[in-house]
């Protein structure tokens, strides 16, 4: 079923003690969530299971920022999803704009990602989005389109349902621009259109289709409230218990 999902991607920031006083935060505040909108905590992987254990009593799902794209075995420094399943965390970012840049994933692994978080009953979250300069020439539809079909269209219905799709356009990402609720809603239906015409527009109704780049407390609003916007994956002000809040509040 669609839902509204609001995720909270730390990336590389906070220390333990850091993490642990911003997840206790958020515990004392969750009375004051939505009670329609999933909310995630995505911590470095070093918190994850402290996070699991401390959230366990609350509805706040946990996940990760990454998996490996092998199951298993002489693969230093790897963190794959069988590990991921096994201290019950529950999703798991593929294919974020800052794992494609900085660390070369390809759609080709990043479909390797999401098969065997699939296999382990993960509930991934794959990024599409373009650059700047893809924009400024008119190509992030095609971009976009090629990032899904080769990332995502070879599974089964039953696969694809599990999916939850976020597109954040890379130069809104940290950056204070923001697309705008036009140009949010534009990608998103395009996105549900093109999953439409693969798996049926049943199926494409399930599917929740996140925005991020840049959404905060202030702006949150105007792009939830768009049709096909089923909430955010939301990086810096996910890092402020209070502004996460007002976000998860914003639909
Ligand atoms: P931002 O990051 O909210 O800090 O722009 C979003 C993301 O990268 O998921």
């Amino acid at each position: 079923m669609r839902k509204n999902i609001v995720a909270g991607n730390w990336k590389m920031n906070t220390t333990f003690d850091e993490a642990v006083t911003l997840t206790k935060e958020l515990l004392n505040l969750e009375k004051q969530f939505d009670k329609n909108t999933e909310v995630v905590l995505i911590p470095p992987f070093l918190y994850t299971k402290t996070l699991v254990d401390l959230t366990q009593n609350s509805k706040i799902k946990i996940g990760t920022q990454n998996s490996a794209n092998i199951l298993e075995g002489a693969y230093t420094g790897e963190v794959s999803a069988k590990m991921i399943a096994s201290i019950n965390a529950q999703y798991v970012i593929i294919g974020h704009s800052e794992r494609r840049a900085y660390y070369n994933e390809t759609n080709q692994i990043l479909n390797q990602k999401l098969k065997l978080v699939l296999e382990n009953n993960l509930i991934p979250i794959f990024c599409v989005g373009e650059i700047l300069a893809e924009r400024e020439a008119n190509k992030h539809f095609e971009i976009i389109k090629n990032q899904l079909i080769e990332g995502t269209f070879n599974f089964s219905e039953t696969d694809y349902k599990k999916i939850v799709i976020a597109y954040e356009p890379v130069w809104a990402i940290g950056t204070g621009k923001t697309a705008s609720p036009e140009q949010a809603q534009e990608i998103h239906t395009f996105i549900r259109n093109l999953i439409a015409e693969k798996f049926g527009v049943n199926l494409a109704n399930e599917i929740s289709i996140l925005y991020g780049g840049s959404v905060k407390a202030s702006n949150a609003k105007e792009i939830f409230n768009n049709k096909d916007v089923d909430g955010g994956l939301i990086g810096g002000a996910s890092l402020n218990a209070k502004e996460f809040t007002d976000i998860i509040n914003a639909f």
